[in-house]
């Protein structure tokens, strides 16, 4: 728990860069780091990037895996992840674009690329660290509540809670926003040799609280991580007004 969100971020941050340096990746074993989108990893990416520009960090040989991205929007489309994560990460770092892996909402064949996308981490050698956010109610990238809890990377329909969440970054207009998405599963987060959820804000109090709290379920796909050896979740003060 820290006090504000830029704490918690410049918490998650620093434990990335430990991690990453630690491991002192090279070109034929890289780190490889999952990432999500969404507001609250902003400044998490923020801090990344200062410290990659300090030489503090490199990621030329970090392999990176996202969490998600919505079916049908065109890549170039400002709000695709594509473009969130090229725009707000990828494009300000020393990373080489060949290490960037996003899954194709636009494949011909969509669960093809699911699959394909498992092959991929798992030849990579797995998810050493992948960081996330929560959902209000709970979701884990976009496996929404009822998303079995073995599941693999797929597509997704997202719940009205979500569409109407994600208006905010369509103009508020929620004929707007994609109504399904490929995401990696929650076993696919669970296979991660550590996990790093980052939550802040009060919206998130009632999902951290059910996640940490209560019992593990399907319904609230972050609680999961009570069962992963390595988790750990970085909130603000606002995030635990529930707990
Ligand atoms: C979307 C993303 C999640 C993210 C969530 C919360 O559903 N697929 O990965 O955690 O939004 O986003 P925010 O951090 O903007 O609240």
């Amino acid at each position: 728990i820290r006090d504000d969100a830029e704490a918690a971020a410049s918490h998650v941050a620093g434990h990335i860069i430990n991690r990453i340096n630690t491991f002192a990746p090279t070109a034929s074993k890289p780190f490889v780091l999952g990432l999500p989108t969404g507001s609250s990893p902003l400044p998490v990416y923020r801090h990344l990037i200062t410290a990659c520009r300090d030489g503090l960090v490199s990621f030329s040989n970090v392999v990176t895996f996202n969490m998600d991205e919505y079916v049908g929007l065109p890549q170039s489309h400002p709000e695709s992840y594509h473009s969130f994560m090229h725009t707000n990460f990828f494009s300000q770092v020393d990373i080489p674009v060949e290490n960037v892996n996003i899954l194709d909402g636009n494949a011909r064949d969509l669960q093809a690329e699911c699959d394909k996308y498992e092959e991929r981490i798992k030849a990579a050698g797995g998810i050493a660290l992948f960081l996330g956010g929560v959902g209000s109610d709970g979701h884990i990238a976009f496996n929404e509540p009822g998303s079995s809890l073995s599941s693999r990377t797929r597509v997704k329909t997202l719940a009205y809670d979500t569409v109407l969440a994600n208006a905010r970054f369509f103009g508020g207009n929620i004929d707007q926003v994609p109504r399904m998405a490929l995401t990696v599963g929650v076993q696919t987060v669970m296979d991660a040799r550590e996990v790093v959820i980052i939550a802040t804000g009060a919206g998130k109090a009632l999902a951290v609280k059910k996640s940490v709290e209560e019992g593990v379920s399907h319904m609230i796909t972050l609680s999961c991580l009570q069962m992963h050896p390595s988790s750990m979740v970085v909130v603000d003060e606002d995030a635990t007004l529930e707990l």
